[in-house]
């Protein structure tokens, strides 16, 4: 059950004054370093500010050098240092990596891929998720660490693995094919149900028992959807169900410790459910590496946007970030100045109450020797020292946002996992429809226009908001179709797209036309969709150009505007943009096509019929960010520069509690800077 954060006793400090506070730290891995090390990490993590630490994530094998022989005085020393320097332990279970002596004695803990080849270990995260043997393992570990520092003083919370599913969310062994076969009796109790939820009619695939079926293994063709999807729900669910068991052993042995795990709600692979794991964790922590690229800001936004609404609106904790370059792009190029602040506080815009490095030394062996971190390989007479040292003291500033929560805006996006994975499957119109791309553009388009969009799940109360857009809502069951009806009769304004409505929760088509399950609502018909080729592209009537994808369309329902139409193109003189209004003031709006970093005019439109605005002066719109947060003692602008050049933000009227600003309520963000304003509620 999540709780509010500001209720944890990591958010306020050791000792002294008790009032809430942001919490500050990094992955802290002392054990890549001599101990003469530790003492000078301790005093400079206290000069930079430093309130809490992520410890032991990779330590199993130095904890248990061999099976059941123990040794944890290090740790000790390092938890008793922490503890009196006035720094908390958001300590590991440390089972995120086996060490070698288990996989020696049990290789078949190791996972499987698609083609059948064995990972080997000498990376990391080299373990089945469904191993019976890894698990028991690992939670005996679990246990000894929690049963260890119960106790301690410094324990703040516990980080269960760490980034559960980052290398092995896909296995295909046969312990997966075991537990497979067990969650899919789970959901549809006869192999008769499961051939008709996987149409397995289609190419003689009907089963007459259980033990028949398998994970998604290279086949010869297209292997069949609905058994790819189902195997993605069930790799995502058998994470999750691992995370449940450390996490029982952990409220088993410390009740008051509150257990978190670091989520990667837009990196990695996509193949973890978050919306459905929230619930497993007492408060949501979140991973987040910046995407080089023309919207690499825009990307940061939505992830930390999106991971306050997998968080229910509560404060979220983002669990690493980095200082400046990664080691695993292909160019890992160094964040520009201003960008390290300018990063963690959009996070804490959107509802983080702690931010925090991977990692706190930069290491001088091993994979990540050339990823960034708080010490630098220069050491602490560096930029990226200094930069941490004074964000650390504007995070200290910035107390009182502790606990506040983001203002619900009139808008949102809804992003949801099962149309992310069943609308970019294999054997579909095009191979080219990405997702998350969609839904970023939408992002990026809201951003342009200055106006606060937030970002939703399925789960959401969708009645909050005034304007929902829901790109490629591919997967729409009846209860989703009833839901969003309901919205707009009770005069909500959905905005939806190309490939939406299209198919039920088994991946079989809604017949009688496309947009499936959304037809009625949205009043119109296709008889075909029509992917356009790579390098296509066709002009619209309100001169946009689009690519991807068109549709045929006819308009059924009388109270349907056609809004743009295609005029080049096997569409030309047909509609590409419709809206249906709906009797309570509602509407519901179908765009066929994709219009990318073309979107604004468009939305423009649609959010002035909703009568939506931005809140930004207008020279401000589409330079600056704002971000809302709210408690009793006020509001808390955050106003971040999207841009490269100074803005000046005229009459913001409050006190500054983040930047520069003049007594006439006048601010100016210096080239990637960030202002923060207190104002009265
Ligand atoms: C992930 C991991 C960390 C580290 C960073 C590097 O987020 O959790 O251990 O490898 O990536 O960016």
């Amino acid at each position: 059950m999540m709780t509010s954060l500001s209720s944890h006793r990591w958010l306020r400090p050791a000792a002294g004054d008790r009032t809430p506070r942001l919490s500050y730290g990094a992955d802290y891995n002392p054990e890549q370093w001599p101990r003469e090390v530790w003492k000078e990490d301790v005093r400079l993590m206290q000069e930079a500010g430093v309130t809490i630490v992520s410890l032991a994530i990779f330590s199993w094998a130095r904890l248990e050098p061999a099976e059941g022989r123990w040794d944890f005085a290090w740790l000790d020393e390092v938890m008793d240092l922490l503890h009196d320097s006035g720094i908390d332990v958001d300590l590991a279970t440390a089972t995120a990596s086996p060490p070698p002596w288990l996989v020696e004695r049990h290789p078949e803990i190791l996972p499987v891929t698609r083609t059948g080849e064995t990972v080997w270990p000498g990376g990391r995260q080299h373990w089945r998720p469904t191993s019976p043997v890894f698990r028991a393992h690992a939670l005996r570990l679990v246990e000894t660490m929690a049963t260890r520092y119960r106790d301690h003083p410094a324990l703040a919370a516990w980080h269960v693995s760490n980034e559960l599913g980052c290398h092995n969310v896909y296995d295909y062994s046969d312990d997966a094919a075991h537990a497979f076969r067990d969650w899919l009796r789970a959901r549809y109790g006869t192999v008769d149900a499961l051939n008709d939820a996987w149409a397995t009619t289609f190419w003689s695939q009907i089963y007459s028992d259980w033990q028949q079926i398998l994970p998604p293994r290279l086949a010869a063709t297209h292997p069949n959807p609905t058994q790819q999807l189902d195997f993605k729900r069930f790799s995502s669910d058998a994470l999750k169900d691992y995370l449940r068991a450390e996490r029982d052993v952990l409220r088993r042995v410390t009740p008051d410790i509150p257990v978190t795990t670091n989520f990667m709600v837009m990196g990695g692979t996509g193949g973890m459910n978050y919306p459905d794991w929230a619930d497993e964790v007492d408060f949501v922590s979140n991973d987040h590496y910046v995407t080089p690229g023309p919207q690499g800001l825009d990307e940061l936004s939505f992830s930390a946007n999106l991971t306050s609404g997998i968080a229910g609106g509560h404060p979220w904790f983002l669990m690493e970030h980095s200082t400046s370059a990664v080691n695993w792009q292909p160019v890992n190029q160094a964040k520009r100045p201003g960008e390290l602040t300018r990063d963690s506080l959009l996070h804490v815009a959107h509802g983080a109450d702690a931010v925090a490095f991977f990692q706190w030394r930069q290491s001088a062996g091993g994979a990540e020797k050339y990823h960034s971190a708080m010490v630098p390989h220069a050491g602490p007479d560096s930029d990226i020292f200094r930069t941490v040292s004074a964000l650390g003291q504007t995070l200290t500033g910035l107390a009182p946002v502790a606990g506040s929560v983001r203002r619900t805006a009139r808008a949102a996006i809804l992003f949801d996992w099962e149309s992310w994975w069943t609308s970019e499957l294999d054997s579909h119109p095009t191979s080219r429809l990405r997702y998350h791309q969609e839904a970023l553009d939408w992002y990026s388009a809201f951003l342009e226009l200055g106006v606060r969009a937030d970002v939703i799940t399925a789960r959401s109360d969708l009645t909050r908001y005034d304007v929902v857009v829901a790109p490629v809502l591919h997967v729409v069951p009846k209860a989703l179709a009833d839901r969003l009806t309901a919205y707009c009769t009770g005069g909500g304004h959905l905005v939806t797209t190309y490939f939406s409505g299209i198919v039920d929760e088994n991946d079989h088509v809604w017949l009688g036309g496309y947009p499936g399950a959304l037809r009625d609502l949205l009043g119109i018909r296709i008889e075909e969709m029509a992917p356009l080729a790579d390098g296509e592209s066709v002009m619209l009537g309100d001169g946009s150009t689009a690519t991807l994808w068109t549709d045929r369309i006819t308009v059924v329902d009388p109270d349907v505007t056609v809004l743009t139409d295609y005029v080049t193109g096997d569409q030309a003189g047909r509609p590409a943009v419709t809206r249906r209004t709906l009797p309570g003031g509602g509407s519901a709006t179908y765009v066929s096509t994709r219009l990318g970093r073309h979107l604004g005019p468009l939305l423009s439109r649609l959010l002035e019929a909703a009568d939506v605005r931005s809140e930004l002066p207008p020279d401000a719109r589409g330079r600056v960010e704002l971000a809302v947060r709210v408690n009793d003692a006020g509001v808390y602008w955050f106003l971040v520069n999207r841009t490269d050049q100074s803005v000046v933000l005229p009459g913001t009227g409050g006190r500054v509690l983040v930047g520069r600003g003049d007594d006439a309520g006048t601010v100016t963000l210096a080239p990637r800077g960030v202002a923060v304003v207190h104002r009265d509620r």
